[in-house]
Formats: structure tokens, C-alpha cells, sequence
């Protein structure tokens, strides 16, 4: 196994893991049970707390970029994304053409499922790779050194949605008669679309260049419910982590509490109304050569809650192709060597998988030059 596993405690962990998992009923679970001290599993260790960095007060550090600028203002909006790529690996978006209550009704949606009865619930709750509707709590459960506060739908819709019988009916709340989650999908794919158009202009080459390998090819959406958590300063909602993806686009209520890592430093990413939040992910960096950076990013617990986000994922990691990622051959020169070898999405997330969140970046196992 490539992750470090944890000295053995004073308790036993992996039963209290197990017991945990075998509810089926995720973190909700515990709070609708009124527990008032969190379980062991999820309390972070002390080293890693010692070991944190500082939050930032500086606010407003994350750009907010236009899209809906007059084509003849798009080397403006390039010359944006450009910059917050190559540095923050963060930016929020606004006029992005996917109505405000579209945005309203899929986080509805998506919190009217972790707040179905636990029964309900549970006949989705799975580990299983290969399913493409799975509902379960910490991904990484057996893998993190703590447990995060959080549960997660995990819903893979393109490049082949689920038949709409496999999504879990409250997801279906018809919008004019229309899935709301399948809607969503739909246009999320076209606001990737233009991203990765922009990000190609952005890294000076034509705007169909990453399309062209399909990285708008594919995208799972992942729901996640952050219950208010009785002992937030000991818990993470989300361990630190890069996306192990092309991009990510997400969706967040007006809680808060998303943090990006820039200059050792957390920056809070704030809820813009309407807005959407993006985020380059490892495969785009690996692209990019370096270029574009992939971000290490968390989720604060919180006494207020449930939080609720919605993130898409643009991977396509269920349809395993043969196709090869690397640096992209145009940007490389005598003076900008690849830094990274090919790896199919397949086995870079398959690496990912069994690292387990919160350890180096999964990028260092595919660099070139590495020392082990
Ligand atoms: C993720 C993620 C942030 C959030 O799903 O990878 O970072 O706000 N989510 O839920
Ligand atoms: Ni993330």
C-alpha cells in the first residue's frame, strides 16, 4: 500500500470504523442521534494540528471573474483566468449562464437526499468502484487518519447518465418536467466547455485544444452534506487535498468555510451569490507542465449547519480509454522540458484512491525526476 499506516492507538480504530460504516447512515446519522462529543475517529490527530498553518485574514484574495463580457472583452476574461490559474489555482465565476434557480433548486435537491430517512438512504450506501449512483461518508474512510465530517452522493452523469430510476427519486424533483440533476449536468457541461476553452487561450494555445482530449469528456457529480458538528475545532469537514481531476466547478450554500492553501496561508473561498467556484484539478496541472496549479483546499466543520455544496467533477475515470495525459506537446520546449511522464486517468486516480486524502500531492508519483 502506498499510504502510511497509523501506529496502533489506545483504542481500536479500525473497529470503531467499521461500526461506523455498518450503519449505513453516515455522520447525519450520529447527529440525528444527539451525540454531543464526536466520536474518536474523527477527531484529528494532534500532530497534524500542530502542523497546520495560519488562517489568512486578508478576505476577497480569490478573484471573481465575469463571464458575461462582451466577446470583444475575452482577452480580459483569458488574461483572469490566466492569472488565477497560475497562481491560486482558484477563481469564482458569475454570469455564467446557469440560471440562479437552477443553482437553487440542484442544492435543494441535493440536500433533500441526506435528509431522507436513514432507510431510505441506505440502500445506496456503497463502496463499490464501479458503481455509478453511491452514497457513503469519507470516501477514504479506511485510508485518513481521521474521519471527516460529511457524508456524499456521488453520481457519474456523463459521458453515460445513469438511467433516471438509478438517481435517488428526491434528486428527481421535476424542474418543467425535467430532472433537475440531469439538467444540471447538462449545464455544467456546457459551462466546462467554455472553461476549458478559456484555459486553452489561457495557456496560449486554441481554444479547442483541450476539448480536443476530451477533458470536457466525462463528469461525476458529488453532493456533499456537512452537519453542524458539535466540536467543529477538532474535526475537518474536508481533509486538505487536491481534485484529481481536469477541473472541478462547485456549487456551495452561503455557510462558508472552504479554505485554500496559498503561501502557507488559508484563504477562505467566500459564497458569492450565483457565483460558481473552479478550480484546476492534478490532471490539469499535469497537462499544463506546471503552468496551472492544482491547490491544496479543505472544508472547516462548522457549529452551524447542515453545509451543503455540490461539486462536479470533469473525469472521466468510470469509462476507462486508452488515451495517455501528459504535458501537452506545444507547450514544451528545450527550456520547458516535461516534467510529468503519460498516465491514463485510470491509473492516476487508482494511485490517488489508495493514497488516502491529506498526504503529498498525488502529482509527485507521476513526476519524471522522482527520487524513489
Ligand atoms: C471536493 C471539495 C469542497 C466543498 O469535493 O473535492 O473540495 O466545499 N469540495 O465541499
Ligand atoms: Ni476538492
Amino acid at each position: 500500500m502506498a499510504f502510511a499506516v497509523r501506529p496502533s492507538l489506545d483504542y481500536d480504530r479500525s473497529e470503531d470504523l467499521k461500526a461506523f460504516d455498518e450503519t449505513k447512515a453516515g455522520v447525519k446519522g450520529l447527529v440525528d442521534a444527539g451525540i454531543e462529543k464526536i466520536p474518536r475517529i474523527f477527531v484529528r490527530p494532534a500532530d497534524e494540528l500542530a502542523r497546520d498553518y495560519p488562517i489568512s485574514d486578508a478576505h476577497l484574495m480569490i478573484p471573481v471573474i465575469d463571464l458575461g463580457l462582451p466577446t470583444c472583452r475575452r482577452s480580459t476574461v483569458v488574461e483572469a483566468v490566466r492569472r488565477a490559474s497560475e497562481t491560486l489555482g482558484f477563481f469564482q465565476v458569475v454570469n455564467h449562464g446557469i440560471p440562479t434557480s437552477v443553482l437553487g433548486k440542484m442544492l435543494t435537491a441535493a440536500r433533500g437526499f441526506h435528509e431522507l430517512p436513514k432507510e431510505v438512504k441506505m440502500g445506496f450506501y456503497t463502496r463499490e468502484e464501479e458503481r455509478k449512483v453511491k452514497f457513503n461518508s469519507n470516501f477514504d474512510l479506511y485510508q485518513s487518519p481521521s474521519a471527516n465530517w460529511r457524508d456524499t452522493l456521488f453520481c457519474v452523469m456523463d459521458p453515460e447518465p445513469p438511467i433516471p430510476e438509478e438517481l435517488p427519486q428526491i434528486c428527481s424533483v421535476l424542474l418543467k418536467r425535467r430532472d433537475i440533476t440531469m439538467e444540471y449536468s447538462k449545464q455544467i457541461k456546457r459551462l466546462g466547455s467554455s472553461l476549458f476553452e478559456l484555459l486553452s487561450e489561457a495557456l496560449g494555445l486554441r481554444a479547442d485544444c483541450l476539448t480536443s482530449f476530451d477533458c470536457a469528456k466525462g463528469h461525476a457529480i458529488l453532493s456533499h452534506y456537512y452537519p453542524a458538528c458539535p466540536e467543529p475545532e477538532l474535526a475537518m469537514g474536508t481533509s486538505k487535498h487536491c481534485d484529481p481531476d481536469f477541473l472541478t466547478i462547485l456549487l456551495q450554500d452561503d455557510i462558508g468555510g472552504l479554505q485554500v492553501l496559498h503561501e502557507n496561508q488559508w484563504i477562505s473561498v467566500p459564497p458569492v451569490p450565483g457565483g460558481l467556484v473552479v478550480n484546476i484539478g492534478d490532471l490539469l496541472q499535469l497537462m499544463s507542465n506546471d503552468k496551472f496549479m492544482s491547490v491544496e483546499h479543505r472544508v472547516l466543520a462548522n457549529h452551524v449547519g447542515p453545509r451543503v455544496s455540490v461539486a462536479c467533477f470533469f473525469t472521466p475515470h468510470l469509462y476507462p480509454s486508452t488515451r495517455m495525459y501528459g504535458p501537452i506537446k506545444d507547450l514544451l520546449s528545450e527550456d520547458n522540458p516535461p516534467i510529468y511522464r503519460e498516465t491514463s486517468v485510470k491509473d492516476f486516480i487508482a494511485y490517488y484512491d489508495s493514497k488516502g486524502l491529506d498526504g503529498n500531492s498525488a502529482l509527485t508519483y507521476f513526476k519524471l525526476s522522482r527520487s524513489y
